[in-house]
């Protein structure tokens, strides 16, 4: 493979403290190598060796590429209406992921897989250079195993959430439903290439009881375990999470001191989804307590067509930053090492030498240009695995 110098970096990100200044592990003036899809080599500008091919990023800021730990990208329909509704002041409750369950039961495999294609191709433009995809719109073994096959041509971290909600089918049958996800539903899972499970623990959807028991049953069949936790209610899913071990607890939107605590003293990651309360017109989750308290935070868009339709993580540390009073380097931080942890991934996240060489260059001389100018389509340049996009 050819290797590519990208040199002119003006602030460039490595994401590691021990190689850079500050919590970033920023270096100026710098260069870096690309080579065998992996970070070759770092140095200042005016000692970078030749390569193959060279990218000038002309004083701009370089960054790791973004890690979209939580998206549900495998539907069909749309919901704009609700969401109109919402902003004239109806809540959310959950509710429409049974109207884009019918939907998707309803779309060919081609129709899934080209949205899935528009959606990726949406977030790499924005720099996210690896994406977490759930299945979850599906809801019966022939629905969640074709989602999880579309999801597999597109990313390796693909999640089984059979436990989103229980089908109509199922209504005053939950623990019948309860039955079919932890058998056959998750054998189908597993030979479509699942690496994780998910349950939205919530009231209206799964209770910490049926939460456990499909998550337990996943995990014994080789799964790791992630967990939509706290998102409506501050119910158990937090505690839950860490009690396995988990390696998410996403949204945590509302949280007792005991979550808190519990998540600083564990190695679960609290996954926060600014997009959703955005979208929702819902409290943001307590960031500063989370961090504060030392707990690992992760940003992602959980772009679903209910309740966060985005695919743009710089909206997301926007939002961190701004109503969240994330610092912009915590935000950074989050959107790329945190979601990296979040998905127990130690090659992705940072850019030091043996890093996957998944970065983007941005039109802006730092990453605080990411919060200062929200809504701007900042990535000039992505290189995923090694190679320009
Ligand atoms: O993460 N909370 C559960 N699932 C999604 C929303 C799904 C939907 O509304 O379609 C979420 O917010
Ligand atoms: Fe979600």
């Amino acid at each position: 493979m050819r290797s590519l110098l990208i040199t002119n970096i003006g602030e460039l990100v490595t994401g590691n403290p021990a190689w850079g200044e500050g919590p970033l592990g920023i270096r100026r003036n710098a260069a870096l190598v690309v080579d065998d899809r992996r970070v070759e080599w770092i140095g200042r500008a005016v000692d970078a060796p030749a390569a193959d091919a060279r990218v000038d990023a002309g004083g701009a800021a370089v960054l790791p590429g973004f890690v979209d730990s939580h998206a549900h990208l495998v539907f069909a329909g749309d919901r704009a209406a609700e969401f109109a509704a919402r902003m004239a002041g109806q809540p959310y409750t959950g509710g429409g992921i049974r109207t884009t369950v019918g939907a998707t039961r309803a779309a060919t495999d081609e129709q899934l897989r080209t949205t899935v294609a528009r959606l990726r191709g949406e977030a790499l433009r924005q720099g996210t250079t690896t994406i977490e995809i759930k299945s979850g719109y599906g809801l019966t073994v022939a629905d969640e195993a074709r989602s999880l096959r579309v999801a597999r041509e597109f990313t390796a971290e693909t999640t089984f959430l059979g436990a989103h909600v229980v089908p109509a089918e199922y209504a005053d049958r939950t623990d019948d439903y309860v039955s079919l996800v932890c058998g056959p539903m998750l054998s189908a899972a597993r030979s479509a290439g699942a690496r994780w499970i998910d349950v939205f623990c919530e009231r209206g959807a799964f209770d910490a009881d049926h939460s456990r028991a499909i998550l337990t049953v996943g995990a014994d069949a080789g799964l790791g375990v992630r967990i939509h936790a706290n998102q409506l209610t501050e119910g158990p899913g937090v505690r839950l999470a860490v009690e396995l071990n988990a390696a998410s607890a996403d949204h945590c939107t509302h949280l007792s001191r005991a979550d808190i605590d519990a998540l600083a003293g564990s190695s679960t990651v609290a996954t926060l989804l600014p997009g959703a309360e955005f979208s929702t017109r819902s409290p943001y989750p307590p960031a500063r307590a989370l961090l504060d308290a030392g707990a690992t935070v992760a940003l992602a868009t959980d772009c679903n067509p209910g309740s966060s339709y985005t695919t743009s993580m710089p909206f997301c540390i926007a939002l961190a930053v701004r109503e969240m009073a994330m610092t912009p380097a915590e935000a950074v931080l989050a959107a790329t090492r945190g979601g990296a942890a979040a998905l127990r991934r130690d090659d992705i996240g940072h850019l030091t030498v043996g890093a996957r060489a998944d970065l983007v260059v941005l039109d802006a001389p730092s990453h605080l240009h990411l919060a200062y100018r929200p809504g701007v389509p900042l990535t000039t340049t992505v290189v995923l695995n090694g190679e320009l996009v």
